[in-house]
């Protein structure tokens, strides 16, 4: 947490003390105790590759500390009903990976006690769990039709409109937006901000706004401002990629929820709220990345509650939430909210142009003045023609009729993607329907894995993003998310008709493994 910053002065009842001196109490989960760990002999993921995932896991929460020595491998082994063998590959795949360290006759320790970054850094990927740098390498390849990535389609964009836009504020205002500009925003920009965000319900003055490069900065402020190593934060499992390697990356222990129909399964919440004292609650209510769902109006009620009762600010991200298909874009959760309690992510990345990198966060102005004292140590400020320029074009026709055409288009392509999963998938594979956004979230029979399934896939020319990726603890072995904006509705139906073979062809496969995993896995050692 940023020294000396307060966002909730004895407001929310987050901090004692005064606002120089946060009093926080920590909860560690014992250091020892693995006793959640299952595995799984019907995974199709080998029995070692399972154990490095969920010691990582471990490690990525703050159960296993830097400096902690894992269990000696034979009592593992035995805990576990495996063979000690299977504990040592996964002790030196670790190892290897730098996250732990052997030392002869002592054990092996988690990495990192000597102030190295390990336990800081998201946990390396392995092999089993590909990691976007690779995904977007198999996407680029030629003739691969790639749902992986969650960008909004470039051929949308009005690029001589757009230019108008930079010659007219460029004209009227000069060389001072060339010159450095205020941390808080550009006064145009968010003067016409505070009115789009009056349309959808949230009622905010110029001193409750801030202009950020995008809505990643936003979240990578709130989390500077409110976490420090060790503080646990709610997340919804599953959940953005960015946020997950965000809060790691602050060492913060992190708490899922998951996700239902209807969003955030919000009752679990109560229960987790009732045992810790999390310093956020990250949300992404309207069309969620990466399920597509959106919260229904019971559970925002109750979330707004819960969170209020015991103090704990949510962070709303509401990044796809104008991009609604078949209705008005629902309302963020921070309209019920009063000015206190939700800090409001917002970004033009998807609707308009991810490029400019322009988002903004609306907040009770006490915690604005924070994120603002960070700001202006990370950037000093968002670019002032950008934000000049993006009041501008917003204001015109050119700008709401790309809003129609967007809006329109990914809708027909989540049709014809919904239509295409219907044709093309083998019974036992259900997916999410999204009302907007950008993906969905479709979940394979157990037997299959996407690591297996992606490596399939890859070479019938289509790829994916593996669940693992948005997983709080790499248990989504048996979900993808397919994002279907970037790509034509032909693209999105060869892309199925491919990943319908592979999935088949997995399938039969994965049944084979077993039978053979069967004849021989030695019985548990317990
Ligand atoms: C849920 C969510 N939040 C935040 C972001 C970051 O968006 P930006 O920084 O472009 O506003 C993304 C990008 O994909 C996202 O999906």
């Amino acid at each position: 947490m940023l020294a000396g910053v307060d966002p909730y002065p004895g407001g929310l009842g987050l901090t004692g003390g005064s606002p120089l001196t946060v009093q926080y109490s920590y909860w560690y989960p014992p250091i020892m105790d693995l006793s959640g760990i299952s595995l799984d002999r019907n995974s199709g993921t080998s029995l070692h590759a399972q154990l490095v995932l969920a010691l990582r896991a471990a490690m990525a929460e703050g159960g296993l500390r830097a400096g902690s020595r894992l269990p000696a491998s034979r009592n593992l082994a035995r805990s576990l009903g495996v063979n000690r063998g299977t504990v040592q590959k996964a002790y030196s795949a670790l190892v290897a990976a730098g996250e732990a360290r052997a030392a002869v006759g002592q054990g092996t320790f988690v990495a990192g006690t000597d102030g190295s970054a390990a336990g800081i850094l998201p946990p390396p990927q392995t092999a089993e769990d590909p990691d976007w740098e690779r995904l977007a390498r198999w996407s680029a390849r030629p003739g691969v039709i790639s749902l992986a990535g969650g960008m909004p389609d470039a051929r949308l964009f009005p690029v001589a409109p757009f230019r108008e836009s930079l010659n007219a504020v460029l004209a009227k205002e000069g060389s001072g937006l060339l010159q450095y500009g205020p941390s808080r925003g550009h006064g145009r920009f968010l003067e016409v901000l505070a009115a789009r965000l009056k349309e959808r319900g949230l009622d905010r003055q110029a001193e409750e706004l801030l202009v950020v490069s995008g809505s990643q900065q936003g979240l990578d402020l709130v989390a500077r401002v409110f976490i420090s190593p060790g503080d646990a934060v709610v997340v919804e499992d599953p959940t953005y990629s960015g946020a997950l390697a965000l809060f790691r990356m602050m060492g913060a222990r992190l708490l899922p929820v998951p996700v239902d129909d209807h969003g955030m399964v919000v009752e679990r919440l109560e229960s987790i709220l009732t045992r810790e004292r999390p310093r956020l609650v990250y949300t992404i209510p309207n069309f969620h990345n990466p399920t597509g769902v959106t919260m229904s109006p019971s559970r925002r009620r109750r979330l707004l509650e819960i969170c209020a009762a015991n103090g704990v600010p949510v962070v709303e991200d509401d990044s796809d939430g104008e991009l609604a298909f078949d209705d008005v874009p629902p309302p963020p959760l921070a309209a019920g909210a009063g000015n206190g309690g939700v800090i409001y992510l917002g970004t033009s990345s998807k609707l308009l142009f991810p490029g400019l990198r322009l988002g903004w966060v609306a907040a009770d102005s006490q915690v604005i003045r924070a994120l603002e004292a960070v700001k202006r140590v990370a950037d000093l400020h968002t670019p002032p023609l950008l934000q000049a320029a993006m009041a501008h074009f917003m204001m015109t026709k050119a700008c709401r009729d790309l809003v129609t055409t967007v809006r329109a288009s990914y809708a027909s392509r989540r049709d014809a993607l919904l239509q295409s999963l219907e044709k093309e998938m083998p019974a036992g594979v259900t997916w999410s329907e999204p009302r907007g956004g950008l993906s969905l979230m479709v979940d394979l029979p157990a037997q299959i894995s996407t690591a297996d399934l992606l490596a399939r896939a890859v070479e019938e020319g289509v790829v994916f993003a593996p669940g693992n990726l948005f997983a709080v603890r790499h248990s989504a072995d048996h979900r993808l998310r397919l994002t279907y904006g970037g790509i034509r509705e032909e693209e999105i139906r060869e892309g199925m008709v491919r990943l319908g073979r592979a999935v088949r062809a997995e399938l039969s496969g994965a049944d084979q493994r077993r039978m053979t995993d069967k004849a021989i896995s030695p019985p548990p050692l317990v």
